[in-house]
């Protein structure tokens, strides 16, 4: 296994280019399933998540052609509709293959995904819309077994709580299912919209892309012929490098971005007392003479986003006073904190509130050990500002949503490097 050694308070300098929102090109990979030609999408994260998502979609019998950054995928030779608990195990979205495989074969089998670091995260929701369009599911030996013999039906689904996958399933399932499905309560993040607007691209009727309200007129069956896109900007990538330059107090320009998916969090970094200029799909960070404290509570898009929480706590221990944390969300999503205070943080939890008495200059360099995906992003901003090495171990988590992280932030002038654990 990999570490990564950080030598902290490196002078950071110059910009960061972000890459393709793993969040968006997981459904959009699910959703090629319901194209009757080869598809083809562009600015891929190379990032470990996406592999394994084009690995599941050769299990079940699909095949695809992958570049660097894109990937032509080709479903039409699909004969297995079994996504078995060995890979759903490593990637809980690959819960995304139910809908479309439903929709399009009208049976499969996926594994329950089971928790994971960050909370019990069911798929409840998931499965009750599917069975308001007409799907028949039980749950056998820890697999889902759907079956829809006449085809799924438009439903009008109200959805108990806002859930991104949920939606993204419904959203995919509905497109060829026969007449009209409503989501009412559906999430709104930019990855579902770029997900609504693709398949609309391939000629299906939806209404209220990017609203709590989305109508989706089904094919009826008929499969779709999508066009070759781009996969939208990692707006939570962005993020966490805004981070970087806020918790080092640096200058540093992040490009390729679409600055209206990060309106929560440069509100929060004004807050901070940071001064960012945003032009067309670049934004530059400025060091401040002071970092406030900051009280954030994360909610759904266009809210302040759980995938930056981490991220916020590790800059927290940086301003001058006290900030608040209130995780809405997810359950278990402080791991982090534990190893933060390893590093020096003073952070106090009680329940799902998290109080950081930040003071700059307060975290000196150990061994810390990454535990999801976020909180390892959280350890890599706090080893930036910490006096001395940092080893943080278990970067494999790291691995699966950020792409090149290393080579990124030795661009600017980071001191990083990837070891081989002894
Ligand atoms: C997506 O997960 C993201 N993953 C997560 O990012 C993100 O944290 C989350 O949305 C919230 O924004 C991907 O897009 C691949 P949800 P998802 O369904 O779809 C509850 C990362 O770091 N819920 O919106 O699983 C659930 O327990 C990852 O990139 C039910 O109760 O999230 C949670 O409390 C981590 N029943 C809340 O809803 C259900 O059937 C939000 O979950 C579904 C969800």
């Amino acid at each position: 296994m990999d570490y990564l050694k950080i030598v902290g308070n490196k002078k950071l300098s110059g910009e960061i280019s972000i890459s393709g929102a793993k969040n968006a090109a997981l459904p959009l990979i699910a959703c090629t399933i319901l194209a009757k030609n080869e598809t083809t999408i562009n600015n891929l994260p190379n990032v470990a998540d996406i592999n394994t998502f084009l690995k599941l979609i050769k299990m079940l019998g699909g095949s695809f052609t992958k570049e660097k950054n894109s990937a032509t995928i080709d479903t039409s030779t699909i004969d297995n509709t079994t996504a078995t608990y060995d890979i759903v195990k490593t990637m809980r979205a690959s819960i995304l293959v139910l809908g479309p495989l439903l929709a399009r074969f009208g049976h499969c089998e996926v594994s329950l995904p089971g928790g994971c670091a960050i909370g019990q995260r069911p798929v409840d929701l998931h499965l009750k819309a599917l069975e308001q369009m007409g799907a028949k599911i039980e749950i056998l030996q820890g697999y889902i077994k759907a079956t829809a013999p006449n085809g799924l039906k438009g439903a009008k689904i109200v959805f108990d709580k806002v859930t991104v996958g949920g939606t993204e399933n419904t959203v995919m399932a509905a497109a060829l299912a026969s007449g009209v499905t409503t989501i009412i309560n559906a999430a709104k993040e930019p990855e579902i919209v770029q997900l609504c607007e693709v398949i609309a691209s391939a000629g299906v009727k939806i209404e209220g892309i990017g609203t709590s309200k989305i109508i989706i007129e089904g094919t009826g069956g008929k499969l779709l012929d999508i066009k070759p896109f781009s996969v939208i900007p990692d707006r939570i990538e962005a993020g966490t490098y805004m981070c970087a330059a806020a918790i080092t107090n640096q200058k540093l320009t992040i490009k390729d971005i679409v600055p209206a998916h990060l309106e929560a969090i440069t509100s929060k970094l004004e807050e901070m007392n940071f001064e960012i200029d945003i032009k067309e799909n670049e934004l530059t960070i400025f060091p401040t003479s002071k970092i406030l404290p900051v009280n954030i509570i994360t909610t759904e898009f266009p809210g302040f986003p759980t995938d930056m929480q981490a991220q916020f706590m590790a800059l927290a221990t940086q301003a001058e006073g006290t900030s608040t944390i209130d995780e809405r969300l997810f359950e278990n999503r402080f791991m982090h904190a534990s190893e933060l205070s390893r590093l020096g943080a003073e952070i106090h939890i009680n329940g799902n509130i998290a109080t950081i008495l930040g003071k700059k200059g307060s975290l000196t360099g150990t061994d810390v050990m990454a535990t999801d995906l976020r909180a390892s992003s959280a350890l890599v901003l706090a080893a930036l500002v910490a006096s001395g090495e940092t080893n943080i171990h278990r970067i494999y988590h790291l691995d699966r949503g950020y792409e090149d992280l290393e080579g990124k932030l030795l661009k600017i002038g980071a001191d990083v490097k990837r070891l081989k654990e002894s």
